[in-house]
């Protein structure tokens, strides 16, 4: 079993460089299955991360051909035929819900297995089902596999809640459509943007990403192109975060600070410096923090779910009491419990968490159970006094690349250990 053995209690301090969004990867490499010419895709500096592996399985069960040639990715899609994604991996990757846009915008069939719930709570899919039939998609729901077949007509389809995948799903499977397609109530994350820049880079028709309607104007099919995708914003955060918890000061660089305003804003109401550059966050922190009095998650521009954990973790540590409420995924606490195996004194209500702040944290064996999760628990075990043990990797490898080495060279005292646990951490 593999794990993070850290020894905690170092302020870091240092430069990052943020590599491409798993998030925008992700549906890009998604998108990239509507391309049916022969010419090439090349996606440029692609991390390396568990994700992006799984989604690359499924692409080649589908038919894609997928290399790599240094940090890109060079994709041909020409020969995909296969319309069903295999049950295995769609276990292995929630996300592989937006399959079903690209593969019944270009094949005009798909099946796929019905994605139950995870360890950050239920994740229903309605929305996105709700927006394929306004296309036209005809949808049979049985033994827990969903399949979606016909021709796709333009139409106008507004979302009960601007849900990022079914934002994407829908992009996808209007593109090839026949006619114009309006998403009200669109979410408006960077990785729509994203995608969008994306898929006209192929030849789509598409407007709006970023505000809450898009449209989509049918064409008849894509080519290959070239593309790098944003920076990822969760990463960077994670790490200014890794700043704040430790008292340190961490740059991060090759990043869009604007992504990011919500985060250094309550940073800064925290008490940290936060210097914005033109593509690049320093943020340095004199332990201990302010609390925040009310942080709630929400659709961008709001906090981000995704960053919500890090920073519960962060204010384990500041002075005074901080109410941290969950709107986007209500069941998302499950690193609680492993922060209050550190000392944290957290109490939870519903989708509300008080953190009442503590002097300091102690090291402990704790799991990682999703991958947000597994980078508070990282976080706070850096803060904390002692060793920790951290088992639960594969999750936090699903959307970090080498996350200790890169810890290592801020100054953190992090190694990932495989096999029967070692009794003393040293280094
Ligand atoms: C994406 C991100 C994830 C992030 C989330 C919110 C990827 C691969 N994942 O997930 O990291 O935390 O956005 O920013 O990009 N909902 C429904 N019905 C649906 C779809 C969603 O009720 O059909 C609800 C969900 O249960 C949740 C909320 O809408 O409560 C937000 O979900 P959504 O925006 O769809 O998140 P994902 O696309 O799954």
């Amino acid at each position: 079993m593999e794990r993070y053995l850290v020894q905690g209690g170092l302020p870091l301090s240092g430069t990052v460089q943020i590599g491409g969004a798993k998030n925008s990867i992700l549906p890009v490499l998604a998108a990239a299955l509507l391309n049916d010419s022969s010419e090439e895709i090349r996606l440029r500096k692609v991390p390396a991360l568990g994700d992006v592996r799984a989604m690359i399985s499924i692409l080649t069960c589908l038919g894609a051909q997928v290399g790599r040639e240094g940090e890109d990715l060079l994709l041909q899609t020409a020969a995909v035929d296969c319309d069903q994604v295999p049950d295995l991996l769609m276990r292995e990757m929630r996300s592989s819900i937006f399959l079903m846009g690209p593969l019944l915008g270009r094949l005009g069939r798909v099946r796929i297995s019905y994605p139950g719930g995870c360890a950050i709570g239920l994740r229903p899919i309605n929305l996105h089902l709700e927006g394929l039939q306004k296309l036209g998609a005809v949808i049979e729901e049985k033994n827990g596999s969903i399949e979606a077949r016909g021709r796709l007509r333009g139409s106008k389809i507004t979302l009960a809640y601007p849900s990022v995948g079914a934002t994407e799903n829908l992009m996808m499977a209007s593109v090839c459509a026949r006619g114009s397609t309006v998403i009200a109530n669109a979410a408006c994350e960077p990785e729509i943007t994203d995608l969008q820049n994306f898929l006209n880079t192929l030849g789509a028709r598409i407007s709006g990403a970023g505000g809450p309607e898009i449209t989509i104007r049918g064409v008849r099919g894509l080519h290959g192109g070239s593309y790098r995708v944003f920076p990822d914003r969760i990463v960077a955060g994670t790490f200014l975060l890794a700043a704040v918890i430790t008292g340190g000061c961490i740059t991060v660089e090759g990043i869009v600070p604007e992504h990011l305003t919500a985060l250094s804003g309550l940073l800064e109401q925290a008490g940290a410096a936060v210097e914005i550059g033109a593509a690049a966050i320093t943020v340095s922190a004199k332990r201990p923090l302010r609390a925040l009095q009310r942080v709630r998650t929400g659709p961008y521009p709001g906090f981000p779910t995704d960053l919500q954990p890090q920073l519960l973790a962060a204010l384990t540590l500041a002075r005074g009491s901080s109410t941290v409420i969950e709107h986007v995924f209500k069941g998302r606490f499950h690193h609680v419990p492993e922060l209050r195996r550190m000392g944290a004194k957290i109490d939870l209500s519903g989708h509300r968490a008080i953190i009442r702040g503590v002097d300091r944290l102690s090291g402990a064996e704790v799991k990682a159970t999703d991958l947000r999760a597994g980078a508070a628990l990282t976080l706070a075990a850096l803060a904390a006094e002692g060793p920790s043990r951290i088992t639960g990797i594969s999750h936090i490898e699903r959307g970090y690349e080498r996350l200790p080495e890169t810890l290592s060279l801020l100054g953190a005292r992090i190694l990932r250990e495989r096999g029967a646990p070692e009794e003393v951490l040293s280094r």
